[in-house]
């Protein structure tokens, strides 16, 4: 099969569009034709080695030390299911799936091995495969903090840095529950919040949302730049803060934070669940989540997808097409060569 491959850390370059072995699935596991896959901050981070401070070692035993234990990035994958082994019965050949690959990657290939127990569901009909795609990633992270604390009617959650994939999506899914929402945002991509459902946002090249006086339930930062230290003015008593992206000391300090100034800290999004993805697919369905594409490649020009993602500007998910499904009959690959 044809697969991106990266066989050592560095720039956008360093991936490339390969002949591997198509893996070959196990009892406990599905093996997906993919179709549309995105190329996510995390496969930036692994591939660049571009790791929060202090966790470079840690995630080095994931990723790999001098070079990547899994040259095959891609947390996420919406394809068609080719093959699965025999204690799998949720799944069949021939059926549409989404799944979070997570920190088991492969999504970037013709080919991605999901196994029993992870987040994998139904792809919904009404959603294409790259719309697919563009939601597992950020939707599921969202879904997976959100799950740690109570958001509900009224309760005021600031998103920092709400216009990429996670953030756009924890916007979505608080405002879904009646959360005041407010987002932070460069201006350029207020409106886009706002279309979320934010009701607020706030441009952060103009305004320090942890100096201004304002107190919010819950505070969910995206970006990395608002530790608990510098925020702790910003939380309600008895409020939250979600470290979806912090470092090694904000990852220490949250218990300690989290006794002094009264308040929850989360850390991680626990085990990726498949209720959760079904969850967020529900909400998709429904229209109440709405996929957030900013551009999509085909499976040729996915250096290209990295180095858009590599500006750390883009907007919600950059999609990838790896196959495309024909309107009758079996799917094939549009890259591949004749
Ligand atoms: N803990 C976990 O398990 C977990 C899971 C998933 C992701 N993450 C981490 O979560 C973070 C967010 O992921 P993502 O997929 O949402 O990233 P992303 O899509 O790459 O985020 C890009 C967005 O960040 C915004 N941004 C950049 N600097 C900003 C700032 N100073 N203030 C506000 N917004 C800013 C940009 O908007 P502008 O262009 O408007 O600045 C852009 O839209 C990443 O660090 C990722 O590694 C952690």
């Amino acid at each position: 099969m044809r697969a991106a491959v990266y066989r050592r850390f560095g720039g956008p370059d360093v991936v490339q569009i390969d002949e591997v072995a198509t893996p070959e699935p196990g009892p406990d596991e599905i093996l997906i034709r993919v179709h549309a896959t995105t190329v996510s901050a995390a496969d930036h981070r692994s591939r660049a080695r571009d790791i929060p401070r202090g966790l470079t070692l840690p995630s080095s035993l994931v990723l790999g030390f001098r070079r990547p234990k899994r040259p095959v990035l891609g947390m996420d994958a919406a394809g068609v299911v080719a093959a699965v082994g025999s204690e799998i019965d949720e799944f069949s050949v021939g059926d549409e799936v989404v799944a979070m690959l997570g920190s088991r990657f492969g999504g970037h290939a013709e080919y991605a091995i999901a196994a029993k127990g992870d987040a994998i569901v139904h792809k919904p009909r009404a959603l294409d495969f790259a719309a697919a795609a563009s939601i597992v990633f950020g939707g599921i992270t969202a879904q997976a903090f959100l799950n740690q604390v109570d958001v509900r009617k009224g309760t005021r959650v600031l998103v920092n840095g709400a216009s990429g994939a996670v953030g756009a999506s924890v916007v979505q899914l608080a405002a879904a529950v009646g959360a005041h929402v407010t987002g932070v945002t460069s201006a350029a991509n207020s409106e886009m919040v706002r279309s979320l459902g934010a009701q607020r946002t706030i441009d952060y090249a103009e305004h320090d949302f942890s100096a201004d006086g304002c107190v919010y339930d819950v505070v969910v930062d995206c970006v990395g730049n608002a530790p608990v230290r510098r925020i702790r003015a910003s939380v309600a008593r008895g409020g939250a803060v979600l470290l979806i992206a912090g470092d090694l000391r904000s990852l220490l300090l949250a218990r300690r934070d989290a006794r002094r100034y009264g308040i929850t800290v989360v850390t991680a999004p626990g085990r990726y669940r498949a209720e959760d993805l079904k969850h967020v697919f529900q909400l998709a369905e429904e229209g109440v989540l709405r996929p957030t594409i900013d551009r999509v490649y085909s499976f040729d020009d996915i250096a290209e997808a990295h180095r858009y993602v590599d500006t750390g500007r883009k907007r919600g998910s950059v999609v990838v097409q790896v196959c495309e499904a024909l309107a009758a009959g079996p799917s094939r690959c549009s890259t591949k060569r004749a």
